[in-house]
């Protein structure tokens, strides 16, 4: 089975926006997402200008700062002040990677968590950790469960998770939210040793390494469900080819269920970020 992230998503929002219409017609907010982007990063361009379209689609105030690459971090930090402090702004989001003068932690620790949407600062990371309820939960994260349970239903409990890569944005967090779904899970990463045999273990497989076609099909066992975040784009016949972080042609014939990409993990990032912001909105009335 092919699990289809663009359907799930397009799913999604038709759910948000009858939420946001919701919130209009009873609480007369409409949910505000404030995107910043610094700098000319052109993978950036494109995912900042996905995020404005779809926000605007489900009813949502869509605002987007473009700031020059030399921006200090002053003038960035001032900025954030601002939007902390504007009631018709919910969610805001600095688009990273940022540039090198600017302390990526610095910046994140400056949204006040209530809108932190991308779930990155620590105090929406730690209630996530605690288990605690009003945290913001990472975009990919949220999109890689619902995914799963799209496949597998809504009960994962005992199901043996493992999880390759360990980052703050993807790796750590769906680790502790498939905890949450009371998964045994195992965190595999670049110095694992037997990779290839812990994976084989796997009923539910998340792939988030940042290496094209690294999972191979003699990695999984039969029937797992395998979750694909990777985003590589590689050359192929003189074209550019975007692949996923499994050797996906291979592993469909093994697993039970698996994500392509793109149409699998990508689409829903956005989505659950807009469901952040509705959160977000929803709390602050
Ligand atoms: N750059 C790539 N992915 C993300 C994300 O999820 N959030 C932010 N802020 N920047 C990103």
């Amino acid at each position: 089975m092919i699990i289809d992230g663009k359907q799930a998503a397009a799913d999604l929002r038709a759910e948000l926006a009858i939420e946001v219409k919701q919130l209009r017609q009873e609480k007369n907010i409409t949910p505000g997402l404030t995107v910043v982007l610094v700098g000319e990063d052109p993978a950036s361009q494109v995912y900042v200008r996905n995020k404005v379209k779809q926000t605007r689609e489900v009813g949502m105030i869509s605002e987007q700062i473009k700031l020059p690459t030399e921006t200090s971090q002053d003038d960035l930090l001032a900025i954030l002040d601002k939007l902390n402090n504007d009631p018709s702004v919910h969610g805001i989001l600095v688009q990273l990677p940022l540039p090198q003068h600017i302390d990526e932690s610095t910046i994140i620790a400056a949204i006040v968590p209530e809108k932190d949407v991308d779930g990155f600062h620590a105090m929406n990371s730690g209630r996530l950790v605690n288990g605690e309820a009003g945290a913001l939960i990472p975009c990919t994260p949220q999109g890689c469960i619902i995914l799963a349970k799209k496949h597998l239903g809504d009960d994962l409990s005992g199901q043996h998770a493992v999880v390759i890569g360990r980052s703050n944005i993807v790796g750590k967090p769906v680790a502790l939210l498939l905890l949450q779904e009371n998964c045994t899970v195992t965190i595999a990463h670049s110095r694992t040793k037997n990779l290839a045999e812990i994976c084989k273990q796997a009923d539910i497989l998340v792939a988030a390494v940042g290496r094209p076609e690294f999972v191979q099909a003699d990695w999984v066992k039969a029937g797992a469900t395998v979750i694909d975040v990777g985003i590589n784009r590689i050359e192929l016949d003189g074209k550019t080819k975007l692949v996923g972080d499994v050797d996906y042609a291979a592993v469909a014939d093994v697993c039970g269920a698996i994500t392509p990409v793109p149409g699998g993990v990508g689409p829903m990032t956005i989505a659950c970020l807009l469901k952040n912001t509705v959160e977000a909105a929803r709390r602050f009335g």
